[in-house]
């Protein structure tokens, strides 16, 4: 099978494009609700944008330059999208006009003084709702800051490199723990200089201007990780998925699959710039497993579906994932309570949960909660209940992965 193309990557292309000196061609974009936010926001910029082929996620994107945006004449409504809302408004600090910002309910609950202080360090300024959405934005003449972010985020990261790109001088971002390096590929990709010292700071220089690329964006990872984990559930099941980035900084779902008991194999086909390649994933036994703190960042995204997997007679512990309650939503209170409504014996922590999957899911129902990894990973779970469950909200798999019902659809017949 394959998965849709992946939405960290796509956002990165889109935002890049419209930046870029000339028409990039872009194809298998995300097809998802959070892609079409970061497009909707970029038009309301004055950028052109295209489609060619809508089924192949094709477009052409007719970038403006960098620091060549128009000011919006409208609210840029970042809908459910945390990665456009932080992304753009580094680029957006680079631009001498006035633009607002805003979200849905649940975006407007999610923290964004972890950008906006790096930004107003830079010479940006921004003022929110008590550091959440909706905030208004006034860019100017940057300059370049050394900047430690105080959470892993790869948000925050991007979000100051993007502003770096608008600065005056070299802008450096140091992380506590290594985060998925998507705007350092797509950055030099679109020619830009990024350097990576020995400690793993990030340093770009301002004043760069980007070149337009044609591009097909790997599958998503993290979409890929609801079937992988769903394989490593099921006895006898037997999955393949092609064409899926195999980025490392964001297979760390891979490794606790394996820890899990996963019979795995990775094929790689090259590097566009992304490494790309196909995942076989068989069930080989479902053991307990334990992720530390220090793993969080390279699988924040696959926690739900992995607790998922542990309800089929494994078990899952989880320190040190604190950010998950500032996600699409709560995602340790939300995720246990709708796993506990499946069946599950499953503990929230402050920082983490634990799941004990000695007894099979009765079934049930359990609400998504407005979070679309919950509701695919709710979805997976149910598979192990001993009878039918009912996710309610369901439909926000659109979010990040709209066919996810027909696909599930298409690996039962
Ligand atoms: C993303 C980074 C992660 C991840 C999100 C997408 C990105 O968020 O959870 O789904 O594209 O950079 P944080 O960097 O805030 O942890």
């Amino acid at each position: 099978m394959t998965v849709p193309g992946d939405k960290s990557i796509s956002h990165r292309a889109l935002l890049l494009s419209a930046l870029a000196d000339g028409t990039s061609f872009l194809s298998n974009l995300g097809p998802g609700d959070d892609c079409r936010s970061t497009r909707a926001c970029l038009e309301r910029l004055g950028v052109r944008i295209d489609d060619e082929d809508t089924v192949a996620g094709s477009l052409r994107v007719a970038g403006c330059g960098v620091g060549g945006l128009n000011a919006p004449s409208t609210t840029l409504d970042a809908g459910n999208s945390g990665t456009t809302t932080r992304l753009l408004l580094g680029i957006l600090a680079g631009h001498a006009w006035e633009a607002r910002v805003s979200g849905d309910a649940s975006l407007s609950r999610r923290p964004m003084r972890r950008v906006i202080d790096p930004l107003t360090k830079m010479g940006a300024a921004l003022t929110s709702t008590d550091g959440c959405l909706p905030l208004t934005i006034r860019g100017g003449q940057l300059h370049a800051i050394d900047y430690t972010t105080p959470v892993a985020s790869a948000q925050v990261k991007s979000c100051v490199m993007l502003a770096g790109l608008h600065a005056e001088g070299t802008t450096t971002v140091r992380e506590p723990v290594p985060t998925r390096d998507h705007t350092e590929r797509a950055l030099r990709q679109y020619g830009a200089d990024v350097t990576i010292g020995a400690d793993g700071a990030v340093h770009v220089a301002g004043g760069q201007r980007l070149h337009p690329v044609t591009l097909r964006i790997p599958g998503d990872p993290s979409s890929a990780a609801f079937w992988a984990a769903a394989a490593t559930a099921i006895p006898g099941a037997d999955v393949t998925i092609e064409g899926v980035s195999l980025n490392p900084t964001r297979l760390g779902f891979l490794d606790a699959l394996a820890r899990a008991g996963a019979d795995l194999s990775l094929v790689p086909d090259g590097e566009r710039p992304e490494p790309v390649g196909s995942l076989r994933v068989r069930h080989g036994g479902l053991r307990p497993i334990v992720i530390t703190p220090d793993e969080v960042p390279g699988l924040i995204d696959e926690l739900p579906v992995l607790a998922a997997m542990a309800t089929f007679g494994g078990a899952l512990s989880v320190s040190g994932a604190a950010e998950l309650r500032v996600k699409e939503s709560d995602r340790i209170t939300e995720l246990v309570r709708g796993l506990r409504a499946l069946g599950a014996t499953a503990d929230e922590r402050p920082d983490g949960f634990v799941i004990d999957g000695s007894r099979p899911l009765s079934g049930g129902t359990a609400d998504a909660s407005g979070d679309h990894r919950l509701a695919m990973a709710f979805s997976i779970a149910a598979l192990g209940g001993r009878a039918p469950s009912r996710i309610l909200g369901a439909d926000v798999v659109s979010v990040s992965y709209p066919r996810f019902f027909a696909d599930l659809e298409e690996l039962r017949a």
